[in-house]
């Protein structure tokens, strides 16, 4: 049987080792900011090659969190693009400030740069606004184009919060994924590429100051010396003891996991056409494989075809945010970013995981491209 993500065959591997680390925190007791946490942040630091890793509660609270120690709040733009998961604009209207969005190249599903310069103009020029922040999204695993987004956050001086939920693991050129931009938030939502047992996520930066103000507000705005008076307003936001054990363990395993998915996505890549464009130098974290195709009826007919030969596929995202109920409040309308709405009508995503024989990968593509 295909399966869409497989977390068995994963958990096969690691079981042993995983029931040997469930053992030591049950005896040590430390359940909440055990060793484990600490010894997880130390590796993923280093495997980001950032100065911090902070971990947290989930990829929401690793965006919110940042958004939160530089005080952004009403009357503050952040620029985000429409066509991600609903949590990259959702962290923003929960601090009073306004997503501003903008739309994305139909290349990459990534925010297209000219467009945001453009946007941001147009929010100083309309002055009721102040731009403060970027969150550039890496959809389905691909980094953004983070040396043209780097260069105009510092053009209107703007802080870059990279959204790498999907991404931990990429890389443009030397560089990996936590380390573009000002800070970088991920997910280890179970389906994502290092995903946990539960929700969790991480913070990752260079800044040194920044990195203090996240971690104290992740633990209710307390510091080491006393937890039981708050300096700033913080949150709940810790990483459990056992999910930092079960990231210990995965992170063993994925890097050859990466390499698996970058097989899988080869043999698509090399036979279907729309698929996300990957640019030279770029390396996606292949969080998700997605085909885009002609129009929504060529779209229904060929989940229907897949779904008759036993392939599940799910529709990453099938409203843009804009579109949203919960967004309506900020005045957008249909036609108002036209790439997004394309791409929500007419995308799927195929199965993809580090465990995915080759026969079915082939197995997808000749259903796809049989024409009956
Ligand atoms: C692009 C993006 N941003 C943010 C999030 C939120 O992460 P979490 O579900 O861990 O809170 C997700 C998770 O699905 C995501 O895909």
């Amino acid at each position: 049987m295909i399966k869409f993500i497989d977390l068995e065959a994963q958990q096969k591997r690691i079981r042993k080792p995983l029931e040997q680390r469930f053992k030591k925190i049950l005896d040590h007791g430390q359940y909440i900011m055990g060793p484990e946490v600490f010894e997880l942040e130390e590796k993923l630091a280093e495997y980001c090659g950032v100065k911090h890793a902070i971990s947290c509660s989930s990829g929401t609270d690793a965006l919110l969190i940042p958004l939160m120690a530089w005080g952004i709040g009403p009357g503050d733009a952040v620029f985000t693009t429409p066509f991600t998961y609903h949590a990259t604009a959702e962290v923003i209207s929960i601090l009073g400030a306004t997503p501003v969005f903008v739309d994305v190249y139909e290349s990459t599903f990534n925010i297209d740069c000219e467009k945001l310069e453009i946007e941001i103009k147009r929010v100083i020029k309309e002055g009721k606004l102040q731009p403060k922040a970027i969150i550039p999204v890496d959809l389905f695993g691909l980094p953004a184009r983070y040396r043209l987004i780097e260069t105009i956050a510092k053009k209107y001086n703007l802080k870059v919060l990279e959204d790498a939920a999907q991404s931990f693991g990429g890389s443009i050129g030397e560089k990996k994924v936590g380390s573009f931009g000002n800070v970088a938030a991920t997910s280890f939502y179970p389906a994502k590429p290092l995903g946990c047992y539960g929700d969790g996520g991480a913070i990752f930066t260079n800044d040194d100051d920044l990195a203090e103000k996240c971690k104290s507000i992740r633990f209710h705005g307390t510091t080491e010396k006393d937890r039981y008076h708050s300096e700033v307003i913080g949150l709940n936001g810790r990483l459990d003891t056992l999910q930092a054990a079960v990231l210990l363990e995965k992170l063993n395993i994925f890097s050859e996991e990466l390499l698996m998915r970058n097989n899988i996505d080869l043999i698509y890549r090399k036979n279907l056409d729309n698929i996300q464009v990957h640019p030279k130098n770029y390396q996606s974290a292949h969080a998700l494989s997605s085909i885009v195709f002609n129009s929504i009826d060529e779209k229904k007919m060929m989940i229907e075809k897949l779904k008759n030969n036993n392939i599940p596929t799910t529709i990453y995202y099938k409203f843009p945010i804009h579109l949203m109920k919960a967004f309506n409040y900020l005045g957008y309308k249909k036609g108002d970013f036209p790439i997004s709405e394309k791409l929500s009508k007419n995308i799927v995503s195929l199965p993809m995981h580090p465990y995915l024989e080759e026969k079915f990968v082939k197995k997808i593509i000749d259903i796809i491209l049989k024409n009956e």
